[in-house]
């Protein structure tokens, strides 16, 4: 059982629905530590052959780390790393995990959308790595991952402007494999895992293993990008940013 998790499984099928849905699903460290588990659990149960993550409500997958834990905490390489290791956790399962995105999916919520197998979104879907408006770079893999797969020229103007992608131009990308109406989303992507469950697990976990061999970044990307994270994380304008956002203002960046 868990408090920010909601877990059902069906046909097979365990679908991890994050339950924060008056906080657009932010990825608060009890949500973190869920996940990591309900992987753990995911990887150990026979019964599940697959898995769904999605966001609880029709506004939001995710909408990012929250933002509210971020003052209260001082070592922000080590919440990188540790964010990290939860998303590769996902990256590194041996059984297939699709994003269905259901709506806002930005900086954790794009991150663990992209630690995903692959994604289906939802047409109301958005994506975006917004740190820099709060002084910030993305830490749970999003320089990495967002380069590996929409390529360095779209990952840089995602990252550097912090806006958004709609839908249609991120299946353009190639960021999502379908673009479905909401309504249809849950229905999709379970159908698309009921044909992978039907296959060899084996031959499934070793597909994964295999895709996930070719990485065009390296482990060190990851460290460079945790310490980057540790080094945003304790200046002036990541208090400005994050305390802009809580006041609903927009941030006065210093370069301090
Ligand atoms: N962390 C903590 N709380 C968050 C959050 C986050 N990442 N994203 C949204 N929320 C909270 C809001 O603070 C608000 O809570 P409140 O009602 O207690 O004030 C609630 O979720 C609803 O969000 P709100 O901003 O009112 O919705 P909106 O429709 O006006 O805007 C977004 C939606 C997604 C554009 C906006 O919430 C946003 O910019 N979120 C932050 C995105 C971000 O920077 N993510 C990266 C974090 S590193």
């Amino acid at each position: 059982m868990f408090n920010t998790l909601l877990t059902t499984i069906e046909n097979n099928i365990l679908t991890i629905t994050i339950n924060r849905p008056e906080k657009l699903n932010a990825l608060n460290q009890q949500v973190m530590e869920e996940l990591g588990s309900a992987m753990d659990e995911a990887e150990n149960d026979s019964q599940v052959r697959s898995v769904i993550i999605t966001g609880a409500g029709e506004k939001a997958f995710v909408a990012g780390a929250d933002i509210k834990e971020f003052l209260d905490v001082s070592d922000g390489e080590k919440l990188a790393k540790k964010g990290q290791d939860i998303f590769f956790k996902i990256e590194n399962a041996s059984k297939p995990v699709v994003a269905a995105v259901n709506g806002f999916a930005l900086g954790g919520g794009c991150e663990l959308a992209m630690a995903c197998h692959f994604r289906l979104a939802a047409e109301n879907a958005k994506f975006g790595q917004p740190e820099v408006n709060l002084g910030l770079i993305p830490g749970y893999g999003g320089t990495q991952r967002l380069t590996h797969l929409i390529g360095k020229g779209r990952a840089m103007e995602l990252l550097l402007t912090g806006s958004m992608l709609d839908a249609s131009t991120a299946l353009q990308y190639g960021l999502v494999n379908y673009v479905v109406p909401a309504n249809e989303l849950m229905s999709r992507t379970k159908s698309l895992l009921e044909v992978i469950n039907q296959k060899a697990p084996i031959a499934i976990r070793e597909c994964i293993k295999a895709v996930n061999a070719v990485q065009e970044f390296s482990t060190d990307g990851f460290e460079e990008e945790a310490k980057s994270f540790g080094i945003t994380f304790i200046t002036d304008d990541m208090k400005e940013g994050v305390s802009a956002f809580m006041e609903k203002r927009k941030a006065a960046f210093t370069g301090k």
